[in-house]
């Protein structure tokens, strides 16, 4: 590891939920690089050999740590148990970034943050951001009961507590999430954001934009996604090397094309990072992903190479 990319955890808070909040400060001493609210860090886990995405919850005036929540999730595909196992402090990580998809638009007049559960920490990285500029801003949280909201204390001691508002499911129906009550009428200056459980995000969008919000004013952000790779063999041709590969149902582009030597970099491995984005010159692509905009997708110059397909023949600019 070298020492730019090299960080430490300072400090490790275990918060409700089996969330823990972790601090990571630049090894060398150098300055923190700066990021903006809805950026993520890319961290990687020697131990299982996977890079993980994690949103920021710090506030993008820090200069001197990153800060990250990270729910112990057995059910995951590893990444979370081993950030929980090995993030103690005095850890050293590899990380890239930050990087942000997910950017705020600091000239709305009025914004709605939602977060589902652990999709929350964008959004106090947002609160943050926002506060400090003085906007209208209102910060739904739901999460299942009061025992396992994580950033609670920090949330209610803030100088914005007033603009929390809380969503227990095991509450009265009338405490959760109404989003015919909790949605803003649509207006050009006013702006959705959302990250949660795809389930919650999938209704937020959808009522949002039935609703009359502009697809263009309500963001996401997907923190995990489930991939499908089912569907009929295509083949792909690299335009630069010749190769050209038959991609069965289940395989995917960057793992058929990486046994031919042909490697491109992968980080999520679900279609919600970007990292392995290429450049498409011809052909019919089969989407599966979650981060490129529906703009991106009607041009049909580019894919996401983890997870997304064709129809007959693709030829890749690789
Ligand atoms: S590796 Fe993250 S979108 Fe493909």
């Amino acid at each position: 590891m070298t020492d730019a990319n090299t960080y430490t955890v300072s400090d490790r808070f275990e918060d409700r939920g089996d969330i823990a909040r972790i601090r990571f400060t630049p090894k060398s001493g150098s300055k923190l690089p700066p990021f903006t609210a809805g950026a993520h860090i890319d961290i990687y886990l020697p131990d299982v050999d996977m890079w993980r995405q994690y949103s920021l919850c710090s506030d993008p005036a820090e200069t001197g740590f990153y800060e990250i929540g990270v729910l112990k999730d057995p059910n995951s595909r590893g990444g979370s148990t081993a950030v929980h196992r090995l993030a103690v402090e005095g850890a050293e990580f590899k990380l890239d970034g930050p990087r942000n998809h997910f950017p705020l638009d600091e000239t709305a007049a009025r914004t709605v943050l939602l977060g589902g559960g652990i999709g929350v920490t964008p959004m106090i990285a947002m609160a943050k951001r926002l506060h400090a500029l003085g906007k209208d801003f209102t910060l739904h949280y739901c999460t299942r009961s009061d025992a396992v909201t994580a950033f609670k204390d920090a949330l209610d001691s803030s100088e914005f507590a007033d603009k929390v508002v809380y969503h227990f499911d095991d509450q009265d129906a009338d405490q959760r999430l109404d989003l015919a009550r909790d949605l803003p009428a649509p207006a050009s200056d006013t702006h959705l954001y959302v990250c949660g459980p795809q389930g919650f995000m999938d209704w937020v969008i959808s009522t949002a934009e039935s609703d009359g919000h502009a697809r263009a004013n309500v963001h996401r952000e997907y923190f995990s996604a489930d991939v499908d790779l089912s569907g009929d063999s295509f083949e792909v041709e690299c335009a630069e090397s010749g190769i050209t590969v038959t991609i069965g149902p289940k395989d995917t582009i960057a793992k058929a094309l990486a046994k031919e030597g042909i490697k491109i970099e992968v980080k999520c491995e679900e279609g919600v990072c970007g990292t392995c984005i290429t450049d498409v010159l011809s052909g019919e692509i089969d989407h599966r992903d979650q981060f490129l905009t529906e703009e991106e997708r009607e041009d049909g110059d580019q894919l996401c190479a983890c997870c997304s397909r064709g129809k007959g023949k693709l030829v890749l600019d690789i």
